[in-house]
């Protein structure tokens, strides 16, 4: 059955608006698509670190997290914990495949880490310019690791790679009561 005169009419008063609306978003599409862009990128914006074994025993923890405030991240979750060798191993299982993965786990669960969510511009990028190369034999003058770093192994500090390992490896170690 074919619509009527009167069904018709009734159509386009109720199609009227919305395309009178996206007449008028038109001109604006690309503006709002890059606030809505802009939106999204800030709240993945973060990232996950871990004050490793060495530098928390060495009590640098305080001076490594007053660099990373300095550096404009904010602490969204902070906790100090202990790693077994098991739950390092689920942590780094990533590297399972690689020849120091054991040594890697035990050195983990050696002693209390601190470990912690940070927000900021940028995050992952950012922070791994502040840590330095993983080497610290390689690490930039004036980065955290060329400063605390002791070895390739214990080298001071942990930074995501990318935003999805930075939401994996928070929510690892917090639950999202625990995050701000
Ligand atoms: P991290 O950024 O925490 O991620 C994996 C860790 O493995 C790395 O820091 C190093 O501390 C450690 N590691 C030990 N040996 C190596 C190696 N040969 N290459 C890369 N990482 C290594």
């Amino acid at each position: 059955m074919g619509l009527t005169k009167e069904d018709k009419t009734i159509l386009l008063l109720l199609l009227w608006p919305y395309a009178k609306i996206s007449r008028l978003l038109r001109p604006h599409l690309d503006s709002i698509k890059n606030k809505v862009l802009k939106i999204n990128k800030m709240a993945t914006n973060r990232t996950f670190t871990m004050i490793k074994p060495d530098a928390f025993a060495d009590a640098h923890t305080g001076a490594i997290l007053a660099m990373i405030e300095k550096a404009g991240f904010k602490i969204k979750a902070a906790k100090v914990t202990h790693l077994t060798a098991e739950t390092a191993g689920k942590f780094y299982a990533v590297h399972s495949e690689r020849p120091f993965y054991q040594d890697l786990c035990q050195y983990m669960s050696s002693g209390a880490i601190v470990a912690a969510i940070l927000e900021k511009d940028n995050a992952v990028a950012d922070f791994r310019t502040l840590i330095g190369a993983t080497n610290p034999a390689n690490a930039a003058e004036g980065t955290i690791r060329k400063i605390f770093a002791k070895s390739l192994e214990a080298n001071a500090i942990h930074g995501s790679d990318s935003d999805e390992n930075a939401a994996i490896e928070g929510s690892f170690f917090f639950s999202g009561l625990e995050i701000m």
